[in-house]
């Protein structure tokens, strides 16, 4: 039995490296293992095979098996890559490495969150994380932005259908509706309800407006949000804070100001600028770059927390903007379109 099946193997490896076509296969495939073939009637015999034998031989019967079905495969799949390669023709040869082999590169956007991120942590602050399927009271209430706030217009916010179910994203009031944020500032909430001060976040993420896609605009974009609640804090801390990071990011050369604005829930407000003349393709002076200011008494009630004991600041800003002027890009649009030529040169 052992003879008649290596002779069975032996004669199998020969054949099958000769094979071309898939009927070839399929023909010899039947001539081993179909209901006429060798092997199958050399299982025949095991019946004829006295019992104290079979299990010797069941197991001698089923290594050859293994080895004639792995024969096989390794045959099928030499003729179906050789399909391939006539298919595509000899211009291209698939064994050759790839061009665009290795790792990629990282994002821009996503090296400048790092790096942001980086320099964040080394003050002290801890990434947070929140949704971006949000509800109106995290994105708008909570954050002291009234129902007749522009900002919550249908223009300017996506909003889901009434019939919208996010089981993964908690509703803090009955009935509201669910939207995509239009801002980071709602990890603020979620972060503040769930743990007690002092808080030190920094938030990045993707962000959400019913713009219209230009050279600046995008409707979908990142932002990055701090918070610092404590005792004590101060414009000062704010602004010395926002200095910090700007110079780390861009050089110290670079210098922020602020700009008295509106925001419901910080007071005072400020616009932030920063100077950017030393960067490259940059003929401005002075850049918007994101918001800021006091966290407002009015949010830290809504938080449980006491306005009398503590106090904080709090920013956002656009990672697209920072991003462009990291790297002296001049429309958001390169951000989303995976032009290699244009990702290949932030390796
Ligand atoms: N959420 C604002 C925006 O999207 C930016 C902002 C302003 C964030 C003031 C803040 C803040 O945390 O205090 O335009």
């Amino acid at each position: 039995m052992q003879d008649s099946l290596n002779a069975i193997l032996a004669k199998a490896s020969a054949e099958l490296v000769t094979l071309h076509t898939r009927a070839d296969f399929e023909a010899a495939k039947a001539r081993y293992v179909g209901p006429n073939g060798e092997f199958t009637a050399l299982m025949k015999q095991m019946g004829t095979v006295p019992k104290e034998q079979r299990p010797a031989m069941g197991k001698l019967i089923n290594e050859a098996k293994g080895q004639l079905q792995a024969q096989l495969d390794v045959s099928l799949q030499r003729i179906a890559d050789a399909e391939i390669t006539a298919q595509l023709g000899s211009a291209i040869d698939t064994s050759l490495p790839s061009p665009d082999a290795g790792p990629g590169t990282t994002h821009p956007l996503t090296l400048v969150r790092e790096e942001m991120c980086r320099i964040l942590r080394k003050a002290g602050f801890a990434v947070a994380d929140g949704p971006e399927v949000e509800t109106e009271y995290y994105c708008f209430d909570a954050l002291a932005t009234p129902s007749d706030h522009p900002a919550r217009d249908a223009q300017d916010t996506f909003y889901f259908p009434e019939a919208a179910r996010f089981g993964n994203v908690s509703k803090k009031v009955e009935g509201e509706k669910y939207l995509l944020r239009t801002h980071t500032s709602s990890v603020q909430i979620r972060t503040m309800l769930k743990g007690q001060p002092p808080i030190r976040i920094v938030s990045p993420g993707r962000v959400y407006r019913r713009d219209t896609t230009d050279a600046t605009h995008s409707a979908n974009f990142h932002q990055l949000e701090c918070l610092y609640v404590d005792k004590n804090v101060t414009v000062r801390d704010l602004k010395a804070l926002l200095d910090y990071i700007f110079a780390s990011l861009l050089g110290k050369d670079t210098k922020t100001r602020f700009r008295p604005h509106y925001f419901g829930y910080t007071e005072p407000s400020f616009e932030v600028d920063l100077s950017a003349k030393h960067l490259p393709k940059v003929k401005k002076e002075w850049i918007e770059i994101g918001g800021c200011g006091m966290v407002d008494p009015a949010v830290f009630e809504g938080v449980g927390y006491d306005p009398e004991v503590w106090s904080g600041y709090a920013f956002g800003m656009g990672l697209e903007r920072l991003a462009m002027l990291v790297y002296g890009i001049d429309d958001i649009r390169y951000f989303y379109q995976n032009d290699v030529r244009f990702l290949k040169q932030f390796a």
